[in-house]
Parts: C-alpha cells; sequence; structure tokens
C-alpha cells in the first residue's frame, strides 16, 4: 500500500552507519551488526519503492577505505555482497534494475561477475532503481569520469557531460540523504549528485533505522524549502 505524504524524494540515498556501534550496544560481533543492518536494508528499500513510491534509492554499502577493517569483517562483508547479488535478487525485486557503483575491478572477481550479470539482466527495468556502491568513492567517481571524457575526446565539458560519465548517468540528482547514526558527514559518498539534496542525520544506528523511522524522515523532508539557490517566493 502506498504510503500518502504530499512531496516525497524521487532520489533517495542512504549512508548505513552505526552497525558496529549497534552489535557493540547488544554484546555482539560486530559483523552481526552488518547481518542486522542488511535485513533493515532490505526492508526500508522496499519501503521506500513499494510502500512510498521512491522510484531511485541509493546505498553506500562499502567505501573504497572500507579494505582497510579487519581481515574478518572485510570478508564477513564480501559473502553477504555475494549472497545479495546472487540469482535471488531478481525474484525479490521484480521490478529493479540494480547499478553498481565503484570499481568494480578493485572487487574480488567473483562478486564482480554477479554483479555485473544482475546490471544486464534488469538493464531494462524501469520502475525502481537500486544503485549499490560497492569499493566506491566520489572523487573517484569524479576522476573516472574525467578520464572518460578525455578519451572521448569531449572538448566542451558542461555539466551535463559529466553527470552523464557517472555510475548514476541517465538520473536524475539525489532529493534526499539519510546518514543514521548521529555522523554529521559525507564520506566521499556521491559528491556530485548531492549538491542540492536535503541531508538528514537521525541518532539512531542503522539496523534501529525501522519504518517509523524512515517516516518520520520524510515527514521531515515534507517541511524542507528547497531553493536550490533561487529566492523564496513571497507567500500572499
Ligand atoms: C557502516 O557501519 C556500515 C558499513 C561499512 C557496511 C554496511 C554494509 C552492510 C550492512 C551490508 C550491506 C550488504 C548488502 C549486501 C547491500 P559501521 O560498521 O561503520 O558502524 P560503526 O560506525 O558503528 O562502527
Amino acid at each position: 500500500m502506498q504510503k500518502e505524504l504530499k512531496k516525497l524524494p524521487t532520489h533517495i540515498a542512504f549512508i548505513i552507519d552505526g552497525n558496529g556501534r549497534w552489535a557493540k550496544s547488544r554484546g555482539l560481533i560486530r559483523s552481526l551488526g552488518h547481518k542486522a543492518g542488511l535485513s533493515r536494508l532490505e526492508k526500508n528499500i522496499k519501503e521506500c519503492f513499494y510502500g512510498y513510491g521512491i522510484p531511485i534509492v541509493s546505498v553506500y554499502a562499502f567505501s573504497t577505505e572500507n579494505w582497510n577493517r579487519p581481515n574478518d569483517e572485510v570478508n564477513y562483508l564480501m559473502d553477504l555482497f555475494r549472497k545479495y547479488l546472487g540469482k535471488g535478487f531478481l525474484k525479490k525485486y521484480p521490478e529493479t534494475r540494480f547499478n553498481l557503483m565503484g570499481d568494480m575491478s578493485g572487487l574480488p572477481e567473483d562478486i564482480a561477475k554477479k554483479a555485473q550479470n544482475l546490471m544486464d539482466l534488469t538493464k531494462d527495468r524501469t520502475k525502481f532503481i537500486l544503485n549499490l556502491g560497492i569499493n566506491y568513492s566520489g572523487q573517484d567517481e569524479l576522476v573516472i569520469a574525467v578520464n572518460k571524457i578525455i578519451e572521448e575526446k569531449i572538448e566542451h565539458v558542461t555539466r551535463q557531460v559529466i553527470s552523464d560519465h557517472l555510475f548514476t548517468r541517465g538520473q536524475p540528482p539525489v532529493d534526499f540523504m539519510i546518514r543514521t547514526s548521529g555522523e554529521q558527514r559525507l564520506s566521499n559518498f556521491m559528491l556530485w549528485q548531492v549538491a542540492y539534496a536535503e541531508f538528514y542525520f537521525p541518532k539512531v544506528h542503522w539496523p534501529a533505522f525501522n519504518s517509523k523511522q524512515l517516516y518520520k524522515a520524510l515527514l521531515e523532508y515534507q517541511s524542507r524549502d528547497r531553493r536550490f539557490g533561487a529566492i523564496k517566493e513571497e507567500k500572499k
């Protein structure tokens, strides 16, 4: 059932922070925080798509800096990606185009293959898009785009040209960016795409960011006055 709110984002992005702290506060190992985080993520993605009709969801699942975490944790996360990107995805998200954002050449080969396979199989789906950042860096995304532009010998570079060479090519920019667990920074996520996004930093850790929290966030979005650099019109 679609939840009625007057003004909803077209493109919502999540920095899913606080899995480790959530686990620690329960006396669990960090990896169990990621497990709970994935379960929460699946619920929230479905709620965005089917509950609110938000067509584009972007998620920061693993940054280029996350390789510096302990091996056990990195391996656990890679296993989560392996499972998530398996064939089950097609049935779980029947109307969704999958889009991996990140440097695939730096991923374990089998994960890169699974991601590419999903992108190929879902490329003609038009209802929803899931952009998943794995081995992602916003600065690298811009560097990759610039190098492609040079290779293509494009002489006159505009904003549109840059947008067309990002991982999100063809998509509208991010309207609403949510980072859980209280940290108020972007950590290199979608630097270009969030130029005019509204930001929301709830204190709860990601595994606790439930349906009620999501509703509260979207209610807050209603109250934001987005002016995109223009002057606000006087109310009569
Ligand atoms: C940040 O919390 C979370 C991550 C770096 C990893 C998030 C990834 C997942 C939940 C897995 C998603 C999986 C798929 C398949 C999409 P943190 O570990 O930095 O938490 P902390 O700041 O409390 O330590």
